[in-house]
């Protein structure tokens, strides 16, 4: 089953459209945004990650959601939930995650379009838990998980297997959240 729209007072998550591809594109080559990846992407890189993502939303009932401002811009980002299997020792696992464009961020739409998936996961889907992890430089977004009440044990900090050994960005945090209803 597709997974279904999610609205917020402000927001629509929903499945994506053709033309989010260049807007997303656009996000993805901004070096600013991407400050705490590997790498800018290209287009064709962009585009194959788009593929991936609105693969997992038509197949699962969640997956990281094109976000559109209602009455303003149609695509400002992708916020939602992605299955990890990469070797952790917290993986597998459902981790909730989030990119908007520089211009729309600082206005708390991170942190609205995420309460609703928060609530989506654990009231619908009846998760157990939730994790989401960073390089530890990426303050903004470890903003974000404390502001959703997540909470990090130091000892669930890890070295991201995907990047080389010395890279900068390969210390990671990882934040959690428990599902309180199940
Ligand atoms: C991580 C990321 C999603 C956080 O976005 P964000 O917009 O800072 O997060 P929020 O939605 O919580 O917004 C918070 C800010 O909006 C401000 N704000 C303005 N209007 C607001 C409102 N109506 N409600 C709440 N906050 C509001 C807050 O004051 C806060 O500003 P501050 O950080 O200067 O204190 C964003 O920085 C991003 O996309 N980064 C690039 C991608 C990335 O690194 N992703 C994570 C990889 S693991």
């Amino acid at each position: 089953m597709p997974a279904l729209t999610l609205k917020t007072e402000r927001l629509i998550l929903r499945l994506w459209k053709q033309e989010d591809l260049s807007e997303f594109a656009k996000m993805n080559a901004d070096k600013r945004v991407m400050e705490f990846f590997p790498s800018a992407l290209s287009e064709e890189e962009s585009n194959s990650l788009a593929d991936k993502i609105q693969k997992e939303l038509k197949e699962k009932d969640y997956g990281l959601w094109a976000v559109e401002v209602k009455g303003g811009a149609s695509f400002i980002g992708f916020v939602g939930l992605h299955y990890q299997d990469f070797t952790a020792p917290f993986t597998p696992c459902i981790e909730i995650g989030w990119r908007l464009t520089l211009e729309h961020q600082g206005k708390g739409h991170a942190f609205e379009a995420a309460s609703k998936v928060i609530e989506y996961a654990f009231k619908e889907l009846k998760l157990e838990e939730l994790v989401s992890f960073t390089t530890i430089k990426n303050l903004r977004s470890i903003k974000l998980m404390k502001k959703l009440g997540m909470t990090h044990d130091p000892q669930d900090d890890f070295d991201h297997s995907k990047l080389p050994e010395g890279h900068p960005l390969r210390p990671h945090v990882l934040f959690r959240l428990k599902n309180q209803e199940i």
